[in-house]
């Protein structure tokens, strides 16, 4: 294994292991571990009752595709070109294996982790997804997963594209933290009126994407000609935004078209690094920026101001041709020398979470699955998905033999083949 990096948080969270070993008692052995989410399931095929949502990504993805409607999928399965990349993230995974270790007696695991001041219960969140609104069934889809993340102690990245407007997605993620991701308007009042929003209604962090400041060439949506927001869909935030609204100069359910137009001419912003003050400016929420996939880009960002990384290509759905997220993380944990660094793109099991962790991510962001399990039963569907992936990586870290996060280093992965 020639990967070596230095985990970051790995000291906290592995005083946080030690102080909970020593701490043992009977109480903290019952308590319920991601893993008995197995048990549950046994128990009610005694009884009769088999799961009615699916158990494996492949069928949960095919369930999905039957369930939306055709623009929706494709909006939401596709990706830029062939797909090339998008594909590869997921294959990325395959490549790496995790070494078995034995005589560990893991039968407790801690996968609690500090991310800035929030104490989360486990290293996963659910990336920001716009049009979440039209995943679910009744529409609502951003607040059925702001339910799940209350449901789950997942944390949500909510997305400035929303059906429902940011306020009201932050009020059903009851005690479970909330960061508001945000695509920066052309206009600078409107990000900061923006931001100033979601920092009232309570949310922890800001996320800024980087990437999707104009759209990547998506072959499946041009050739239905998919696009929803410029049928109007997903744009609450702005609608429901005083300065979009003066900028609008009129009520935006009086002229729908106009309030289209105005949001493709405000939407999105090519920002350059004599931007990143201002951005730094607009809050003093922790900063996140979104998208960043070169260890140069993410030191410049930290000495920026920037609070954390988020490596990302967006899913392979904006520039096809490029690398898997996952080859270039091990370089971003090592420039980011510490400081938090949040991960998605491709993660499809609990297994590929595990391989993300060991390379050093700090948190493992779910995309397309939520959406998936969301398309199937709205916040029940995306709880199972989570539940799931919980599990899954629960019970690897016990059969493996890593029972807290900071024994999952990338000595515990081994190249396969
Ligand atoms: C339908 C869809 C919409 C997305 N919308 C946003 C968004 O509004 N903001 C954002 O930063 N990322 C968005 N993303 C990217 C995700 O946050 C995440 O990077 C991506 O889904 C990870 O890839 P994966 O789903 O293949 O694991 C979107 C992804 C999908 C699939």
């Amino acid at each position: 294994m020639a990967v070596r990096i230095e985990r970051p948080g790995g000291g906290p969270r592995a005083e946080m292991a030690e102080s909970r070993c020593d701490e043992c008692d009977e109480e903290e052995t019952a308590m319920p571990a991601f893993g008995d989410y197995q048990n549950e399931l046994y128990f009610q095929a005694l009884f009769g009752t088999l799961p009615d949502l699916p158990m494996a990504y492949a069928e949960l993805a095919a369930r999905a595709e039957q369930a939306l409607p055709p623009s929706v999928w494709s909006y939401v399965a596709g990706g830029a070109g062939d797909e090339h990349t998008q594909r590869a993230n997921v294959a990325a995974f395959e490549r790496w294996g995790l070494v078995p270790r034995m005589f560990v007696g893991a039968a407790q695991r801690d996968l609690s982790v500090r991310l800035f001041d929030l104490d989360l219960p486990a290293p996963v969140f659910l990336a920001p997804i716009g049009l979440l609104g039209l995943c679910s069934q009744d529409g609502h889809g951003d607040l059925a997963t702001a339910r799940a993340a209350a449901q789950t102690g997942v944390p949500m990245v909510a997305s400035t594209l929303s059906e429902d407007p940011l306020e009201d997605v932050a009020g059903a993620l009851g005690p479970t933290p909330g960061l508001f991701q945000l695509y920066t308007p052309t206009d600078r009042d409107l990000a900061a009126s923006l931001v100033s929003r979601a920092e009232a209604a309570g949310y922890k962090g800001i996320v800024v994407t980087l990437d999707t400041w104009i759209t990547g060439w998506r072959p499946r949506d041009l050739a239905s000609g998919n696009f929803p927001q410029l049928r109007g869909k997903c744009l609450t935030n702005y609608t429901s935004d005083p300065v979009f609204r003066r900028l609008l100069g009129q009520p935006p359910e009086q002229d729908p078209r106009a309030t289209v137009l105005k949001w493709v001419q405000l939407f999105g912003n090519p920002l350059t690094w004599d931007d990143l003050p201002w951005l730094r400016s607009l809050t003093t929420l922790p900063l996140v920026v979104k998208g960043i996939c070169h260890p140069d880009d993410a030191r410049r960002a930290l000495d920026g101001g920037v609070d954390a990384i988020y490596c990302s290509n967006h899913g392979g759905r904006q520039a096809n041709g490029g690398l898997p997220t996952l080859d270039v993380l091990p370089e971003i944990v090592a420039a980011s020398d510490g400081r938090p660094v949040l991960f998605d793109s491709g993660v499809r099991s609990g297994a590929d979470i595990a391989k993300a962790l060991a390379f050093g991510a700090t948190a493992v962001g779910i995309g397309r699955p939520y959406a998936y399990g969301l398309a199937l039963r709205g916040t029940a569907g995306a709880v199972h998905v989570l539940r799931s992936l919980l599990a899954e990586l629960d019970l690897i870290m016990a059969v493996d033999g890593y029972p807290t996060l900071a024994d999952l280093t990338p000595d515990a992965l081994r190249r396969v083949g």
